[in-house]
């Protein structure tokens, strides 16, 4: 099913009711942490578990941020971590908003969306707006500064097959217009 919402067109998946866990997905700079940050402050948080994937990451391992842990641990470590931190927030948490680490969904963890049931909202934009607003906060994205745009934008290309697959596809809006669209699957 296809809904217009403000004159443009959000892809919504068929037979979606309330669901009990939701998680924001999109490359870096989508605005996934702003648009989780005002569900929260809207008071959601009486009803479902906040959690963001990186800072829950930072705060298992004690580190400042993105940047040191991948400094002092590696990527590998870090996608493994990230992988457990949301594994266990999705099958220990029964009301959950999620917000998801732009890097972190793979085959398993979509397949465990899907068995527990976990709505998953694609916060998508063009590339170059991406880009400038990701470079607004470099630390938590040390991937910005390792990699060509080139390489980058190949990334985007390559994260967009899971991103695709999300049940609510929210393109192009502003934070206002996003979050709405997002209340109406919220108790
Ligand atoms: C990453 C995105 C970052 C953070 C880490 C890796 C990625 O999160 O998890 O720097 O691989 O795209 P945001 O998407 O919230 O910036």
């Amino acid at each position: 099913m296809q809904e217009k919402i403000w004159g443009e067109v959000v892809k919504i998946k068929n037979s979606l009711s309330k669901p009990r866990k939701l998680a924001l997905c999109g490359f870096m700079g989508a605005g996934k942490t702003s648009v989780f940050n005002r569900l929260r402050h809207e008071k959601y948080d009486h009803n479902y578990f906040f959690a963001d994937s990186d800072a829950l990451i930072l705060k298992s391992m004690g580190y400042p941020s993105i940047k040191e842990i991948v400094g002092k641990l590696g990527w590998s470590k870090f996608r493994e971590l990230e992988q457990q931190i949301i594994s266990d927030l999705v099958r220990g948490e029964s009301s959950l908003v999620l917000s998801l680490g732009g890097g972190s969904l793979n085959n398993s963890i979509m397949r465990m969306f899907s068995e527990e049931g976990v709505v998953l909202v694609w916060l998508k934009a063009g590339f170059e707006d991406l880009l400038l607003r990701a470079s607004l906060n470099q630390g938590g994205r040390p991937l910005l500064k390792e990699k060509t745009r080139g390489e980058l934008l190949e990334l985007y290309q390559e994260r967009r097959k899971y991103y695709s697959e999300a049940d609510i596809i929210i393109d192009n809006k502003s934070l206002e217009e996003a979050v709405d669209i997002i209340k109406g699957y919220l108790e």
